[in-house]
């Protein structure tokens, strides 16, 4: 079946829905298709608890300092003209979020109230409690359920991009409740797919970000860069088992909490004079060699100093999680672990969010635009989703912009009857791709490690690519592929990089 639209959005986190928003508005005639593969509301987005990163009070803080914070955090990689360009348009983009119905935390004076970060040098971070992810999905979510011409397919994977000489047409979905393949025709195509968080199994992301959008990009020829700078945060609910861990916001720390080792040693004091509050690679770092030499599991954060009530007051969902979890924050210590939380790198985009590909667009977390260089400052990323959503629009919004699809016909793929795949070799070949991605290319990798991870993975490319021959397609096989393909980016990029920089350490070969 083939189906055109005008515009057609992987995703419905923060870019993907409020890109579909500004052209619903502006193109009223014009019909927006998002494809996500999950619940509408499911992303990286709805779990964001810290906030947005924005300059509001002009008379304690400036764009400059904004500027500064982002390319010192980034450890010299940041391309500074697009930090400035993000930075500056934030308060614009903030404007139409509240319009659209966002809610955010005000203090008795009415002002927003500015919360505080790893990394920033002042109090900026715009949020709503511990749950500000939640709230812009909601607020967002329910103005495109208002707009006739946007249409919502959920539980649609999308499989792969369609391109020809470069160009991209659309792109394959697999319908999951009828099984069937369905071809997408579409004048622009965009992806808003996030994040890539349970390729390391330790994460806290959501089961969805399986680094889709990248390995599509890749496979259709995108330049894809800087997959190397994962970012781990810091402080993930310690839990044994793998899987999404709950997360005690940066905010946290930025509220006064303190990082412990088991016998009550707050650490961060060795590492950085910033302490607790220095940026994420550091204290993910610090954390990571504190837990090498002691042989513990985890490590703490005190929150026993600060006043419960008021705690409470900001961080409910935190309080609730840790009291059902055995923890009284007025009492005990939170067990914490640096965790996958970010991937600073993904498809190459320009300053309108083009892709090397013709007519494919990239925004969100899935993008590499150069605002996060080797490390991302904490709350820059809902920030860079909002900028470059808008972007987008505008130049989607240039009059007379070419519309060349029509040039090309699509050949559908066609449907022939294949087995089904052994969901058991899925199921069990998952955690072995988690626990290698942990072990080799973690916080701290070696040349060694990751040339072992490159050649296992490309065994693991292999054998999928020749079972897409003989069985029936599934979500589960895709992710699967997807999520190897992205590790042999990760660790193909993470060889090449000569020198440690921000959230990427790699130890040195010892010169015998
Ligand atoms: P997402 O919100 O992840 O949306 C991706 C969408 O693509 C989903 O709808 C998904 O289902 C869909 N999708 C993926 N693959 C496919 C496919 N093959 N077919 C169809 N659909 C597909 N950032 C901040 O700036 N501030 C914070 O306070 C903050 N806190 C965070 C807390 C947590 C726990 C997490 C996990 C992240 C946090 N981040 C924060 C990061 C931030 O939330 C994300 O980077 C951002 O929301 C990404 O938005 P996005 O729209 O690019 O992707
Ligand atoms: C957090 O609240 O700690 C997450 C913020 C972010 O990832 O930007």
């Amino acid at each position: 079946m083939m189906i055109h639209t005008n515009y057609l959005i992987i995703g419905s986190g923060v870019a993907g829905l409020t890109l579909a928003l500004r052209l619903a508005e502006k193109f009223p005639k014009k019909n927006i298709t998002i494809i996500t593969k999950s619940n509408t509301d499911e992303s990286n987005t709805k779990y964001a608890q810290g906030g947005i990163a924005i300059v509001i009070d002009k008379n304690k803080d400036s764009y400059q300092k904004h500027i500064s914070d982002t390319i010192i955090c980034g450890d010299g990689l940041c391309d500074e003209a697009i930090v400035k360009m993000v930075i500056t348009e934030g308060p614009k983009r903030l404007k139409e979020l509240i319009e659209w119905g966002a809610k955010f935390d005000k203090n008795p004076d009415g002002n927003l109230n500015l919360g505080k970060e790893g990394g920033h040098s002042e109090n900026r971070v715009v949020h709503h409690k511990d749950q500000t992810g939640y709230e812009i999905e909601r607020a967002i979510l329910m103005q495109v359920c208002q707009k006739n011409n946007i249409t919502v397919l959920d539980h649609h994977f999308a499989v792969d991009l369609i391109t020809e000489e470069n160009y991209c047409l659309g792109i394959t979905v697999l319908d999951e409740k009828t099984k069937q393949l369905q071809t997408y025709k579409s004048d622009f195509t965009i992806l808003a797919t996030g994040g890539i968080g349970h390729l390391y199994g330790h994460t806290t992301n959501p089961v969805i970000a399986t680094g889709d959008g990248i390995a599509m990009a890749y496979r259709a020829g995108a330049t894809i860069k800087e997959m190397e700078f994962i970012q781990f945060h810091p402080t993930a609910f310690y839990e044994a088992s793998t899987g999404s861990k709950f997360l005690i916001s940066e905010a946290v720390r930025g509220f006064g909490a303190y990082l412990r080792t088991r016998q009550g040693h707050r650490f961060m004091m060795d590492y950085d004079s910033r302490q607790e509050l220095a940026s994420r690679d550091i204290v993910s770092q610090s954390i990571d060699l504190e837990l090498k030499k002691s042989g513990d599991d985890c490590v703490y954060l005190d929150c026993t100093h600060l006043n419960p009530e008021s705690f409470k007051k900001h961080f409910p969902m935190i309080y609730e999680h840790c009291l059902t979890s055995g923890i009284d924050i007025g009492k005990d210590w939170i067990p914490v672990v640096p965790a996958q939380h970010y991937v600073c790198g993904g498809i190459v985009v320009d300053t309108n969010g083009k892709t090397s590909v013709s007519n494919l667009f990239a925004c969100g977390e899935c993008s590499q635009t150069g605002l996060h260089g080797a490390n991302r400052l904490a709350s820059n990323s809902l920030l860079e989703a909002l900028v470059y959503s808008g972007r987008i629009y505008e130049y989607l919004a240039t009059p007379a912009l070419e519309i060349k699809t029509t040039d090309y016909k699509i050949s559908e793929k066609g449907k022939t009857a294949k087995p089904e795949i052994d969901p058991e070799y899925l199921a069990e070949l998952k955690p072995r791709l988690q626990h290698l991605m942990r072990q080799n290319a973690g916080i701290v990798r070696s040349d060694n490690d990751l040339q072992n991870a490159k050649d296992q993975l490309l065994k693991w490319k292999n054998e999928m690519e020749q079972m897409e021959k003989t069985y029936q397609i599934s979500v589960p096989f895709y992710e699967l592929l997807n999520m190897i393909t992205t590790g042999s980016l990760i660790v193909s990029q993470s060889l090449k990089r000569q020198e440690n920089r921000g959230g990427f350490v790699k130890l040195k070969k010892l010169s015998v």
